[in-house]
C-alpha cells in the first residue's frame, strides 16, 4: 500500500484515569484501540496500519489490530512507543514501509472516527500535495483572560476552527520535518508548519472528538446507546 496510518496508542491517559493505558480501557465492552482500528479498517484504500503501543501492551496492540484485521493482517505493524506523543509519531513513522508516500497520523483516542473522515484526509493530501487536517468551526464564545482572571477581551471567532485527526501529509516532507523537530508541538500540523509546511482543512466529523476525560468517555458510551459489540 502506498498509505501509511500511524495510530498513535502509546498515551498513559492519566486525565482519564482508567486502571489500564486509555486506548486498552473498554468503550461500551470494546477497548477504545479497537474502536478506533475499526474506522481505519473500514476507509476504503488499503493501507499500511501502524499502531503505537506502550511498551507493556504492545503483544495486546496486535491481538487487537489482526483482530479487528481479519484477513488484511499483513498489513499491520505494532511498535512501542515514547514518553511524548511526538516521539511516539516518530516511532510510528520509522516502521512504514518503502512504497508509502501518503501519512495519516490518529488518535486512537478518537474512538469514534468515522472511516469517511480517514478517506477525506487521504484524498485531499493527495490533490494538494500538502498537510491536510480535519477542522470544526468554533461555536463557543472565546475569551482572552489575564493572570487576574479578569477578561481582557473577546476574540474574534470567525476565523477559528478547532483540529481533529487524522492529520494526513505527504511522508516525505512530514519525515524531513520530524527530522529536523526539535521543540515540541501540539500537533503535527504545527510541527510541519514550523518547517515550512503548508496545512489545509477539510471539514472534520462530531464523532471524531477525542477521549480525554471520564465525561468523553460517557459521551461516547452515550453516542454507541446500546452497542456493546
Ligand atoms: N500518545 C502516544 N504517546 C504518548 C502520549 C500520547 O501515543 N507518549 C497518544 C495517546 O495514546 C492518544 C493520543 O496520543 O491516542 C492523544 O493523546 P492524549 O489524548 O493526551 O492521550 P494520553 O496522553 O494517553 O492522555 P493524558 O494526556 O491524559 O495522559
Ligand atoms: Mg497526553
Amino acid at each position: 500500500p502506498t498509505l501509511g496510518i500511524v495510530v498513535v496508542a502509546a498515551g498513559s491517559g492519566a486525565r482519564l484515569g482508567g486502571a489500564e493505558p486509555k486506548a486498552f480501557v473498554a468503550l461500551r465492552g470494546v477497548p477504545i484501540l479497537e474502536r478506533a482500528l475499526r474506522g481505519v479498517f473500514d476507509s476504503v484504500e488499503p493501507a499500511q496500519v501502524v499502531v503505537v503501543a506502550p511498551e507493556s501492551h504492545v503483544k495486546a496492540a496486535r491481538t487487537i489490530a489482526e483482530r479487528v484485521a481479519g484477513g488484511a493482517s499483513g498489513a499491520i505493524t505494532v511498535v512501542a512507543g515514547g514518553s511524548t506523543r511526538q516521539a511516539s509519531v516518530a516511532a510510528g513513522l520509522a516502521a512504514l514501509s518503502a512504497e508509502v508516500d501518503t501519512v495519516l497520523v490518529h488518535d486512537a483516542a478518537r474512538a469514534l472516527t468515522p472511516s469517511a473522515l480517514i478517506d477525506r484526509v487521504a484524498r485531499a493530501v493527495r490533490t494538494t500535495g500538502a498537510g491536510v487536517i480535519p477542522a470544526l468551526p468554533v461555536t463557543d464564545t472565546v475569551k482572552r483572560v489575564g493572570p487576574d482572571a479578569v477578561v481582557q477581551g473577546t476574540v474574534d471567532r470567525s476565523d477559528l476552527v478547532h483540529v481533529q485527526t487524522p492529520q494526513g501529509f505527504p511522508r516525505a516532507d512530514l519525515e524531513a520535518a520530524y527530522a529536523s523537530a526539535t521543540d515540541e508541538h501540539t500537533d503535527d500540523a504545527a510541527l510541519f508548519a514550523a518547517h515550512g509546511g503548508r496545512v489545509s482543512v477539510v471539514e472534520g466529523e462530531a464523532r471524531a472528538f477525542k477521549i480525554t476525560t471520564a465525561w468523553d468517555l460517557r459521551r461516547a458510551e452515550n453516542v454507541l446507546g446500546a452497542q456493546t459489540a
